[in-house]
């Protein structure tokens, strides 16, 4: 579906039309009515499966008429673990508590998992105990599984979104869903934020790692198998108590189209190009029956998400006919002209049904029940925002005694999920170049090293064990395998023999070098990168040295998106892009050693999620089916079956 005008064209002029409105008179600036311009037939019609049945809506009437206006404020209100322990659940009810990315067990992200355990099961039982005074309501407990269940040191953690994009497998990504679903559910806690919907349109986003693909059709069809993976088929009676948890869409909508990238930014697109490229994933999530939806930090044309009563109410709620409930995003609702950490009745006005007010919940709770009192707040609005929230308290089994999966802590690490993940990489691989030195012969004798070799939160990425995942140790994830080490195991294993980088080169003429590169751990705003696209060549330096010594060279880049790294490609004689694998980087050594008779033990199956860019100082591509900026458009991937030679790419900074 190519675009009328190419995006690139706009973007010239945006500086200079960004530069006119800001110094142009405020009404000039203002931004446009969103509830005017929004066309609800332009959207998909859609309906949540599972989540609405008649007995379940008389058991929340029921319940909505014991409670107080204080229980009801409650209940829309998120507090985080690192500013609120169990036993303030007794003064300010809440309805859920998260986990946030840099929150841990008493501030410990290294907290092992029993310590989890006890900490979810301490708010749980606070929640619902019996008091004078208090309508007993179980808790919904959220965190951040976004590749498995990633807070939690010794776990099995999956590749990121773009790899499991690369992989075209929705089976696969149902499969990890439910096997998050399961480790989540162990650790006593009810709900992931998870799956991202984004369709990432620019790679400077840090968070483009996050998003399958660009590929709309892509993003709904994974979003319908993860969400099924995460919660279970839709309609399932209970799903807690098989094992599965809650999901959420996020973050609606048009995180992926922000300009130049940017987090938090704004999308400048027509409703009509929203909808197409940004909207499809909410209707596979929504017909998979999604439980929550995130609104997003960004802004659509001026607007932020968190006040958009257009799409959050009429376009989700009514056309998309979404019956969950919406989540802010971490204090997305301060960001609301005229609103703060602690006040803000546009954001509920506008279809937020629960603030997520991680610091600030006291006086966010507090002003709430104000706002309310004087009508600012319809007191309809409340109670449709609750009845939401426990539609999903029930839906999930929360109300339900028995907890079967809680405690099964050997879900984190079993041998099906260490299987599962090696799967997952092995698939998620793409191969650029490959001049015949790949495989490699499992006799061969082999180097292993690059800046990268040694680097193991490189190959875990952001939201991992801490919010930037930037100190991830090899100690925290003991059983894991780094790249470097199943490579050199699987050659051993092979007959073949590993050559230390720092032996005389010459004497010993290793057949082939390894060289793992990349990008250092990052996530949410510190991600977002400006042009040139990478300028780290100290694994071109690594390369050009190998060849020196004559010594072919295997490329494995590992990344959060696509970069410029042409004169990489140019100086390998085999590029991989491996994305962020996760513990198990065996399966990486699966397809790139063969057996000791040189033949593949495994092909590679995986094509580019995003075009690769072919230039330093362009934007990559602002459509996903724009490939002129592209060295490989977005599908390209060779195999061992279909092989083909890699031209050499310019090097010049514009690729031309
Ligand atoms: C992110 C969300 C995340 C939330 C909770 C926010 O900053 O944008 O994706 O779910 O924090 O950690
Ligand atoms: C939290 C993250 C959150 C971020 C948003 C961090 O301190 O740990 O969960 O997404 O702040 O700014």
């Amino acid at each position: 579906m190519p675009r009328p005008v190419p995006r690139h064209a706009n973007h010239r002029l945006l500086p200079a039309l960004a530069l006119w409105f800001a110094t142009a008179g405020s009404t000039a600036a203002a931004p446009p009515d969103a509830t005017s311009t929004v066309h609800p037939e332009l959207w998909p019609l859609a309906r949540s499966a599972g989540l609405f049945d008649t007995a379940t809506e008389r058991r929340i009437t029921a319940l909505l008429a014991s409670m107080s206006l204080e229980e009801k404020v409650g209940q829309v209100v998120q507090a985080d673990i690192g500013a609120i322990e169990p036993d303030d659940l007794r003064r300010f009810a809440l309805g859920s508590v998260l986990a946030g990315g840099d929150s841990g067990v008493h501030r410990d992200d290294r907290a092992p998992s029993p310590e989890w355990l006890g900490l979810m099961r301490e708010f749980h039982a606070v929640a619902v105990e019996q008091r004078p005074g208090h309508v007993p309501i179980p808790l919904l407990i959220g965190i951040d599984a976004v590749h498995g269940h990633n807070n939690m040191i010794g776990s099995v953690i999956f590749p990121h979104n773009i790899g499991l994009g690369a992989a075209h497998d929705p089976e696969l990504v149902r499969r990890i869903g439910s096997a998050t679903a399961a480790m989540v559910a162990a650790t006593g806690i009810d709900w992931t934020f998870a799956p991202t919907l984004a369709a990432p349109h620019d790679v400077r986003w840090g968070r483009t790692y996050e998003g399958y693909a660009a590929d709309p059709a892509l993003v709904r069809q994974y979003a319908q198998a993860m969400v099924e993976g995460l919660q279970g088929a839709p309609g399932l009676a209970h799903p807690l108590q098989a094992g599965h948890i809650a999901a959420t869409a996020k973050h609606f909508l048009g995180d992926g189209a922000t300009l130049y990238g940017e987090d938090e930014g704004d999308s400048e697109l027509s409703e009509a190009d929203l909808v197409r490229d940004h909207a499809q994933g909410y209707v596979g999530a929504i017909r998979a029956g999604v439980m929550t939806v995130m609104a997003s930090f960004s802004s659509w044309n001026g607007q932020k998400m968190h006040g958009n009563r257009a799409l959050l109410t009429t376009v989700l709620k009514g056309r998309m006919g979404f019956d969950g409930f919406v989540i802010g995003d971490w204090n997305g609702h301060a960001q609301v002209p005229g609103c703060s950490k602690e006040r803000c009745p546009a954001a509920i006005n506008a279809g937020l049904d629960m603030y997520m007010a991680p610091q600030s919940y006291q006086a966010l709770y507090r002003n709430l029940i104000e706002e309310v009192r004087t009508g600012e707040v319809p007191a309809a609005r409340l109670d449709d925002a609750v009845r939401r929230i426990l539609r999903v308290k029930f839906r999930l089994g929360l109300f339900e005694t028995d907890r079967p999966f809680e405690g099964r802590l050997e879900l984190l690490r079993s041998d099906e999920q260490r299987a599962l993940g090696r799967e997952a990489v092995r698939k998620s691989l793409v191969l650029l170049k490959n001049d015949g030195v790949l495989p490699i012969r499992g006799s061969a004798r082999v180097v292993v090293s690059g800046p990268q070799a040694g680097d193991f939160s490189a190959q875990l990425g952001g939201w991992t064990v801490s919010w930037q995942g930037a100190d991830t140790r090899r100690s925290d994830f003991p059983n894991a395998e780094s790249v470097a080490r199943g490579i050199r195991r699987a050659v051993v294993a092979q007959g073949g023999a590993i050559i230390d980088p720092t032996d005389d080169l010459d004497t010993l003429k290793p057949d082939v070098a390894v060289i793992i590169f990349g990008e250092k751990p990052y996530a949410e705003m510190l991600g977002d990168i400006k042009l040139p696209l990478f300028n780290n060549r100290a694994g071109l330096r690594e390369m050009e040295l190998f060849r020196r010594h004559g010594i072919p060279v295997v490329a494995v880049f590992l990344s959060g998106r696509p970069l410029w790294v042409s004169q990489e490609i140019n100086a390998s004689n085999a590029f991989v892009a491996a994305w962020l694998p996760g513990t198990e980087g065996g399966g990486i050594a699966d397809i790139l050693v063969g057996d000791a008779n040189g033949k593949p033990r495994f092909d590679f199956t995986g094509s580019l999620p995003y075009p690769w860019p072919r230039a330093a100082t362009l934007p990559p591509y602002q459509q996903p089916t724009d490939a002129r900026e592209a060295a490989f458009p977005a599908g390209y991937g060779l195999s061992y079956a279909h092989g083909g030679a890699t031209p050499p790419l310019s090097e010049a900074l514009d690729g031309r």
